[in-house]
């Protein structure tokens, strides 16, 4: 066979093909499977962003193929939500660009800017699609490691000079997914300063950014002073309205590197259907208290799983955002046997550290995206029947 290009058989197998293969035989065994592996919000999409979506669906002007270069209302909107929210200030027209996702314009960022054989620097565990997007643009990539011991920040200096210097681009992610694990602005001022000094740019995956408990609130990496000389924002809707089927995201900042994508673009798709630009600029501008009771929502989950864990002697300091829970396996496992104990014995799914890179070995993720019945029942599951044995 000549087929696939090399490009795609480089792609590893999806990790989680063997808990689905346990999945699928215990349910046909008839075992109720509560599954805490996913990040799909289950909160329902906000009724008036709904509302909003069907009646401009009902014009027949936004039915035909939106500009290219996004709907202005949309653009105004997330230019305003980043005055209101950061005091920072962006030209919708240049600085703003509507994607089908932020996923979307995470993966054509790289090929946007690197060429084959150009490194990424991608922190390590991470949201899987920086090092696909890597590799499918056949470029390498070099991991940063997220430790407990430095807080899950990567640490720059720790990266060899021959790597930085053939460094096209480095992905950074607060809050962040599987970690959990939250910066203050002086982060981003490193970040910020390391990228001016080695000319690498930087692509900020900011998709929990308004999922966020109590007092903290997550910054953004433009509110550093030049942030937008180096830097680009990737936002989304999907986890903050719980509109993850809508496809809607932005990548906001530096004027060139989002002209670039746009170039690759509009060669590859011809942008969102305007009903739901406009539904999502209309969720942007409205009433924000489905936010907060959102985030209340998870925080109580968050809380009770939690305080499952420690029922079994595992303890996590509580994060400040995401939904997510990043915790150390009990001693004596491996990522893959505890996810696997924890399958046989509760039913619950929950995602092994490895599968978000080699330096989540020895970690699992919890996600709290299901109801509130599910996450309980999963809860008093773990308490009353995980036996684990500790080596
Ligand atoms: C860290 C991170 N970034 C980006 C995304 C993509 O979100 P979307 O494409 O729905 O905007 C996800 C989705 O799970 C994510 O976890």
């Amino acid at each position: 066979m000549n087929f696939p290009s090399n490009r795609i058989g480089q792609i590893p197998p999806y990790l989680f093909a063997e808990i689905n293969k346990k999945k699928a035989e215990m349910i046909k065994a008839g075992v109720d499977i509560i599954d805490l592996g996913i990040g799909d919000p289950d909160l329902p999409t906000p009724k008036h962003i709904i509302d909003k979506l069907t009646e401009e669906a009902q014009d027949p002007k936004n039915l035909k193929y939106p500009s290219f270069v996004g709907c202005p209302e949309f653009k105004q909107a997330v230019a305003d939500f980043y005055f209101r929210e950061y005091g920072v200030i962006l030209d919708p027209e240049t600085e703003v660009l509507a994607l089908i996702g932020s996923k979307e314009g995470i993966s054509h960022i790289v090929p946007t800017l690197i060429d084959p054989g150009d490194y990424v620097l991608i922190p390590d565990p991470s949201y899987p699609v920086y090092r696909m997007a890597t590799l499918l643009a056949n470029g390498q990539c070099h991991h940063m490691p997220l430790t407990k011991e430095n807080n899950f920040v990567p640490d720059f200096e720790a990266i060899p000079k021959a790597i930085v210097e053939r460094s096209k681009l480095m992905f950074l992610n607060y809050p962040g997914n599987p970690t959990s694990a939250t910066v203050e602005l002086p982060f981003f001022k490193r970040a910020i300063a390391f990228a001016e000094k080695h000319k690498i740019p930087i692509a900020h995956d900011s998709a929990y950014n308004m999922v966020t408990f109590d007092s903290y609130k997550a910054p953004s990496i433009l509110q550093v002073e030049g942030a937008k000389e180096i830097a680009v924002e990737f936002g989304s809707l999907s986890k903050t309205y719980s509109m993850t089927g809508f496809r809607i995201g932005y990548v906001v900042g530096n004027r060139e590197i989002i002209k670039a994508l746009s170039v690759l673009k509009s060669n590859t798709d011809t942008g969102q259907f305007t009903p739901i630009q406009r539904a999502a600029a209309y969720a942007l501008n409205s009433d924000q208290s489905c936010v907060t009771q959102y985030n209340q929502i998870y925080k109580d989950r968050m809380t009770a799983m939690l305080d499952g864990l420690k029922s079994i002697g595992v303890e996590v300091e509580p994060p400040k955002g995401s939904f997510f829970i990043w915790s150390p396996v009990p001693s004596g496992y491996t990522s893959a046997e505890f996810v696997t104990n924890v399958l046989e014995q509760t039913g619950v799914i929950i995602t092994p550290g490895n599968a978000f890179g080699p330096s989540g070995e020895g970690y699992f993720r919890v996600s709290l995206s299901v109801p509130n019945e599910r996450l309980y029942e999963a809860v008093n599951r773990i308490k009353q029947n995980l036996k684990i044995v500790i080596g």
